[in-house]
């Protein structure tokens, strides 16, 4: 595991955006795990910046979403496709036709999961998967629970993430109750992982996901056992982390950007 401090929202973006782009150019066609919500989104920005300046193309670039709300259609602004759309797909030369998503209003949602697994099998697997945690510890829409999931499913949202993501909506009412998400072990089988935290509410529960016990009521806590994740975190949300790295023996690599 490395972790890579940096100073701000915007110095974060940037550490994860060359990360991205250094795996575009050794790998043009690559394939991507897309998390949405705010932690990526100045990542996607600094991706179009660079599209746009004429020094990237995602031309060849396959992508995955992470996860998706339950009953939402694609073109509800609040879907996670939609975000996609707006942030990556309309910023960049990002294909939409290879830009694969769960589809919220999908008959049947375990096919909808099953067949999803498969395409992603089908491209060779995922070769950077971005994450945001929740929270309360979630990866993807991978809530707490007594078990890790293994591949793609419907998930029921805690009451505290529809509680984070009401912000997004007029209402908390209007917050679906279920989402669908890669699952844990989706996750896990990417090539590597790139989770992105900013800000100090997301301090304590980081720090219990990278020291503490892997453990599902945490899911997070499960990318400790991965062959390659990096973590690039801004310091409000790296204060618990200085903390808990001398009070455990787990040994991890820091670096600064
Ligand atoms: C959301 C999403 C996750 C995201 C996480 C953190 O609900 N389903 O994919 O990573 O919560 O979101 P944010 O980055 O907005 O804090």
């Amino acid at each position: 595991m490395k972790i890579i401090g940096t100073k701000d929202y915007e110095h974060m973006s940037q550490a994860a955006a060359e990360i991205i782009i250094e795996k575009i150019k050794e790998k043009p066609d690559m394939v991507l795990g897309l998390a949405t919500g705010a932690s990526p989104l100045q990542t996607y920005r600094c991706l179009a910046q660079r599209y746009q300046e004429g020094s990237l193309s995602l031309k060849q670039v396959s992508a995955f979403n992470l996860d998706e709300y339950a009953g939402l259609p694609k073109t509800h602004e609040q879907s996670f496709y939609h975000y996609i759309k707006e942030n990556l797909i309309s910023q960049t030369d990002l294909q939409e036709e290879n830009v694969h998503v769960l589809h919220g209003m999908a008959e049947d949602a375990e096919l909808e999961c099953k067949a999803y697994e498969e395409r992603i099998a089908q491209l060779g697997g995922i070769d950077i998967q971005l994450l945001g945690i929740g929270l309360d510890g979630h990866i993807g829409f991978n809530e707490p629970d007594h078990i890790f999931s293994m591949t793609a499913h419907v998930s029921n949202l805690e009451e505290e993430t529809r509680q984070a993501n009401a912000k997004y909506f007029s209402r908390l009412e209007e917050v679906p109750k279920k989402a669908m998400t890669m699952g844990i072990g989706t996750i896990m089988q990417a090539e590597a992982l790139l989770l992105l935290v900013s800000g100090r509410e997301k301090a304590v529960v980081l720090a219990q996901a990278l020291y503490g016990p892997i453990n599902p009521q945490l899911p997070a806590s499960i990318v400790q056992i991965h062959h390659n994740c990096t973590v690039v975190v801004d310091e409000p949300a790296l204060q618990e982390l200085k903390k808990a790295k001398d009070t455990c023996f787990r040994r991890y690599q820091y670096e600064t950007f």
